[in-house]
């Protein structure tokens, strides 16, 4: 069978560049991908390994011949893209959330839920949870399984990578006027994000904001089994560009000690333990720049209750486990 050939919609945003970075990553050549964009970056020429590579408008054929796409766009062109392709025979894998609630179409936290996929389903399009429910479920899977979960809170401190190029264009130009002692104009949040800290992620519905609707939707459906646990969360914009801090506070099944849960955490090959606060070791985003492991650390636990502080690298969890599911998924017929 010839290799592969993977589309990546969305090629020329925050996630779609740093899918190219992990499909070299993966060793795939440059005859084996595809890039497509809007017009607005038509003419656009993309660097792939040694090679500059054209990115495309999706035409009507855009996707025959093509075994797998990957959706690093608005939700809205994934949906529309998502149903091209499918019927054009590629598999797909939408990072949008798109799909989120489509019950036909699995769920993958992967590294939480990865057995989803070996149930029979119908269609080819599979959705990858966002990257703070893969990172909250990473981090809670372990606990739940050998403490059991009664409740957990989850304040989520999100960069401004998570609003995509415009997101970090937006903070990099308000922080340039700020130090020239210059009004910024304000646009992409709600307010300024320039030095300043606000309370949401994405627009409103009802109480909740886009990013904790996604997280407390996305959970209830990665979460099996019987007594589910209850789950609340609280999204903020920070003014930092990548990286995702999560502050999370648990109530258990039993009465934990902090040393039970490092230990626990530490042998999870989706995390890396970072957890001595004397000598100021502990998970920031910064440290976690290209790296797939969720970091953890700032364990503390008081009777059936711990609290802890977990960092990674959002934007190159979205595309690595994109590009990861998309070879897999290239192979299947
Ligand atoms: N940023 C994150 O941390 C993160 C993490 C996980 C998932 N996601 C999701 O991934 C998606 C992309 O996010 P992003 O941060 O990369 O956003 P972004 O930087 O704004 O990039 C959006 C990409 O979509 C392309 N696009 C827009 N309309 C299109 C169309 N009609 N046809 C083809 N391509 C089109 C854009 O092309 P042009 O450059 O030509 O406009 C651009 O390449 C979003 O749904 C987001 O929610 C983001």
């Amino acid at each position: 069978m010839s290799d592969p050939v993977i589309a990546v919609v969305g090629a020329s945003g925050t996630v779609g560049r740093q899918i190219i970075a992990s499909l070299q990553l993966h060793d795939v050549e440059p005859d084996q991908v595809r890039f497509f964009s809007s017009e607005r970056s038509e003419a656009e020429e993309l660097e792939y390994e040694e090679e500059t590579l054209p990115t495309e408008k999706p035409g009507p054929d855009a996707f025959r011949g093509v075994q797998a796409v990957i959706l690093a766009t608005p939700p809205d062109v994934a949906r529309r893209l998502g149903q091209q392709a499918q019927q054009q025979g590629a598999w797909v894998v939408d990072l949008s959330g798109a799909y989120r609630v489509d019950t036909t179409v699995p769920l993958v936290a992967p590294g939480v839920n990865d057995g989803v996929l070996d149930r029979p389903f119908a269609g080819r399009i599979v959705a990858i949870a966002n990257p703070a429910t893969q990172a909250l479920l990473s981090v809670l899977a372990p606990l739940r399984a050998k403490f059991g979960l009664v409740f957990a809170d989850v304040t989520m401190l999100f960069g401004t990578a998570s609003r995509g190029q415009e997101g970090q264009e937006q903070l990099s130009k308000q922080t340039a006027a700020l130090m020239n002692g210059k009004d910024p104009e304000v646009d992409v949040f709600p307010h300024r994000i320039g030095f300043n800290v606000i309370p949401a992620m994405g627009g409103f519905e009802g109480p909740l904001c886009d990013a904790e609707r996604h997280v407390l939707v996305e959970a209830a459906r990665i979460w099996s089994g019987d007594a589910l646990p209850a789950l609340t969360a609280t999204a903020l914009t920070v003014p930092t560009y990548h990286g995702l801090t999560l502050v999370l506070s648990a109530h258990l099944g039993r009465p934990v000690d902090a040393d039970g849960i490092r230990a626990l955490l530490k042998e999870e090959p989706g995390l890396k333990l970072l957890d001595d606060p004397a000598q100021n070791i502990y998970p920031m985003p910064m440290l976690t720049t290209d790296d797939a492991t969720t970091h953890v650390g700032r364990v503390r636990a008081l009777g059936t209750r711990v609290q802890l502080v977990a960092a990674t690298d959002n934007v190159f969890r979205a595309a690595d486990t994109a590009v990861d599911l998309a070879l897999k998924l290239a192979n299947r017929t």
